[in-house]
């Protein structure tokens, strides 16, 4: 009798996978695409045993790897490019040996699925040349056990990414999702298989064996088909967040077929055969069906929840050329990332510009540099504009945020982003009574064509914030902010500001709009302040879930992350520290001393010791001269930031620049990637510093591994986002100096004679 998988050594297990996926190859009556060689009717075995079909190397990975995990990003390839790089940042940043005699962090190999095919079908042709297969593969096995210790298998879809973990290393989904900017939910892989090839045994065969593992209590499976029948008429609220992201997962669950069988007959199957351990919702809107008491009632096991999505491969080629395959996915959802910054993204309500990054983005700009070194990071940014990087730095353990920006009241509007984050829920309710206010008078007001807003506290608000708006808007230039405006600012409390923000929003979004009489006062208020109100909703939902589920922390070194129910599974955000529980010493994540948030400087008086530089520098301009100082500043303050890495160390330069204009504004060559790599190049040298390519073994670079990366607005501009590791030069001793050197042993040597 064979040994049980789980109990054979990885040595035991390596071997036996090599012989298992050497048997397929020799039994596929050709080894290439088996699905080509069933067009033109050739026997590959009758269809529906999908077994018979695998190739080697899915043999392979089928008996060797142990783990494997999925994880669904927020946006998918339509928007960026940089959450794969993020990931697998945060796979090596989390990922751990167990039981083998290492103390580094593992140096682990990802591999695509294509490299990874390829990888094994090169080393069983290797075992195939030998008169002694046996041996062969033993030998084999010994030669590349420490490769495939530490190689992780990644399997990239466009909006998501599977991953296959061998015997020794072990993950923190907790962690990878909490700290992330792009991941949206992870958990266990359960199936995942080209859809037309899946088949309805395999599908239910996955499905028992992950129960059987991982639902010991006795509480039930729920099994959800992330369809459109169930939410698209449903998640409105949620529309902007899901678009280039969660909708194209999602599945017509009545059309939608598993190889030959049709969905709704595999779910009847599996329900009569498994009711007592899976819960499957009835058919209907998610917000009644799937809601958490009914789950309770239901029996389900409240911590997890098991979707089947769609996901296709990454084209490699146009779409014009060839489609994608289809995957259809199955994967039981452990945590989801409400990151309390993320419902507001681009739009944090103190607010100066249309140029604020995505907290999504500007945190997968600072994990894109890890792992770290031990002991305190210092990230920096002397473009700091509304504080998304510090917010996104300081939610992290063990890093310090180094941020400035010269904008007058850059400094008011972050203390003011931060003020709000720090709000007792109380504070929160009451603010969003008051927007819910700003909401309907607006609206009445733009029936009426109306001046003013009704409630007395309200218009006086409104009204001084109206005026300071007034006074600091100019037609087709930036706003300017004299002396007085600010200390009138900073003179007022925080609801006042708030509502300057929000009225300075509603202009400069619009102000073209109101000139050509295409948009209206009250109706652009109305839906900025929509827009708020439904952040500060989900915020809320976010705030009091959290507030009453316990703290518990499911691992170690996750101080940091709160988790707390959610509607299908535990939801990981970030532990705020209000300011005045604050250490001002700032050493350790969340703590913030309001005083020093951000410094208040031009971006050429930067300076400071940092690890990691993640910036978004100006790219706007009106005149001539605005171009010319433009100009100067990006070559000055990249000198400046070269000199501002800490010394003899690698140092990480991740900035984001202006790529494309979709709306036909142009920007200078000089603030482009081609302009901006080359003067990198130029000028680390005279730092004493060379550009590296860290020596990793990524997925290759046509699977969007590596950068420079993109990033791209449905309307308005694509971006890039460069990352350069600037490592100390060291530099050979001086000719002279062996010199000295070799008189002086000379010397000694002499005088012992
Ligand atoms: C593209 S925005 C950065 C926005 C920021 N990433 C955010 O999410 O809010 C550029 C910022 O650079 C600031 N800035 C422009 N020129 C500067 C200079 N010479 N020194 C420092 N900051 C400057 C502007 O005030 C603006 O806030």
């Amino acid at each position: 009798l064979q040994t049980p998988l789980f109990e054979m050594s990885p040595a035991e297990r390596l071997r036996h996978a090599l012989r298992q996926a050497f048997d397929q190859k020799q039994q596929l009556p050709v080894d290439t695409d088996t699905a080509l060689l069933r067009d033109v009717g050739f026997p590959v075995g009758p269809r529906g045993t999908e077994d018979q079909l695998l190739k080697p190397d899915q043999v392979f990975s089928a008996n060797w790897f142990v783990t494997k995990y999925f994880f669904l990003f927020k946006k998918n390839l339509s928007v960026t490019n940089i959450q794969f790089a993020e990931l697998f940042a945060l796979l090596r940043t989390h990922a751990s040996y167990q039981g083998r005699d290492t103390h580094l962090s593992p140096h682990l190999q990802l591999l695509s699925r294509d490299d990874f095919r390829s990888l094994i079908n090169h080393v069983l042709h290797d075992i195939s040349l030998s008169s002694d297969i046996d041996s062969a593969i033993v030998n084999s096995a010994a030669t590349f056990q420490d490769v495939f210790d530490r190689t992780i298998l990644v399997a990239q879809f466009y909006g998501s990414c599977a991953v296959y973990l061998p015997p020794y290393v072990q993950l923190e989904p907790s962690l990878i999702c909490g700290e992330s900017g792009y991941i949206h939910s992870c958990g266990h892989l359960v199936y995942l298989r080209n859809v037309e090839k899946a088949t309805k045994e395999r599908f239910i065969a996955n499905l028992e064996h992950h129960l059987d593992e991982h639902y010991t209590s006795h509480r039930r499976a729920t099994l959800i088909p992330y369809s459109h029948e169930a939410f698209t008429d449903h998640d409105d609220h949620e529309r902007e967040m899901l678009r280039g992201g969660l909708e194209d997962v999602k599945i017509h669950a009545t059309k939608y077929f598993i190889g030959a069988d049709a969905l709704v007959d595999v779910l009847d199957d599996v329900q009569q055969r498994m009711g007592n351990r899976v819960w499957i919702p009835e058919p209907g809107p998610y917000s009644i069906e799937h809601d958490l008491a009914t789950r309770d009632a239901e029996g389900a096991d409240l911590a997890r929840t098991i979707w089947i999505i769609a996901d296709q491969e990454i084209p490699s080629a146009p779409v014009t050329v060839e489609a994608g395959r289809r995957f259809v996915i199955v994967y039981d959802q452990l945590f989801a990332n409400k990151n309390r910054y993320h419902e507001f993204d681009e739009n944090k309500p103190a607010w100066i510009d249309h140029t604020t990054l995505p907290h999504t983005l500007t945190g997968a700009m600072i994990n894109i540099t890890r792992p770290w070194d031990p002991g305190t990071t210092l990230v920096g940014d002397p473009f700091a504009g509304t504080g998304t990087s510090l917010f996104e730095a300081a939610k992290l353990p063990n890093v310090e945020a180094a941020c400035s920006d010269n904008h007058p009241i850059a400094k008011q509007v972050v203390a003011d982003n931060h003020a709000f984050f720090t709000q007792p829920v109380e504070w929160l309710h009451d603010y969003r009574t008051e927007l819910t206010r700003i909401e309907s008078d607006a609206e009445q007001f733009d029936r009426e064509h109306n001046r003013r807003l009704r409630k007395s506290k309200l218009q006086e608000r409104y009204e001084w914030a109206e005026d300071l708006v007034h006074r600091c808007v100019r037609p087709d230039a930036e706003p300017a902010f004299g002396a007085d405006d600010v200390s009138a600012l900073k003179q007022a409390d925080l609801r006042h500001r708030l509502m300057f923000y929000l009225l300075l929003k509603a202009e400069r979004r619009n102000a073209r709009a109101f000139k050509s009489g295409d948009a209206r006062w009250w109706a652009a208020l109305r839906d900025e302040a929509r827009g708020l109100r439904q952040r500060t909703d989900a915020l809320l939902r976010t705030d009091e879930a959290a507030e009453v589920t316990s703290e518990s922390i499911p691992a170690e070194g996750a101080e940091h992350l709160r988790f707390f129910q959610t509607r299908y599974s535990v939801g990981t955000t970030t532990r705020f520290v209000p300011i005045d529980r604050a250490n001002t010493s700032g050493r350790s994540s969340g703590r913030l001393d309001q005083a020093e948030l951000i410094r208040e400087a031009d971006a050429l008086d930067f300076e400071r010791a940092c690890n990691v530089i993640v910036t978004d520098p100006p790219y706007g301009f009106n005149t001539e001269e605005g171009v010319i100082a433009l100009g100067t500043l990006y070559r000055e303050t990249l000198k400046r930031l070269l000199e501002s890495l800490k010394p003899r160390r690698d140092g990480h330069l991740v900035v984001c620049l202006p790529e494309q204009s979709f709306i036909g504004r142009g920007t200078p060559w000089f603030t482009r990637r081609g302009a901006y790599i080359r003067l990198v190049f130029a000028l680390a040298e005279d730092f004493g510093r060379e550009v590296v390519r860290i020596g990793q073994v990524f997925p290759s670079r046509r699977r969007t591994a590596g950068p420079p990366y993109y990033w791209q607005s449905e309307r308005a501009l694509r971006r890039t986002i460069l990352h350069f590791v600037l490592r100390p030069i060291s530099r050979p001793q001086t000719p002279d100096s062996d010199l000295v050197a070799t008189l002086g042993r000379a010397k000694r040597f002499s005088s012992r004679l």
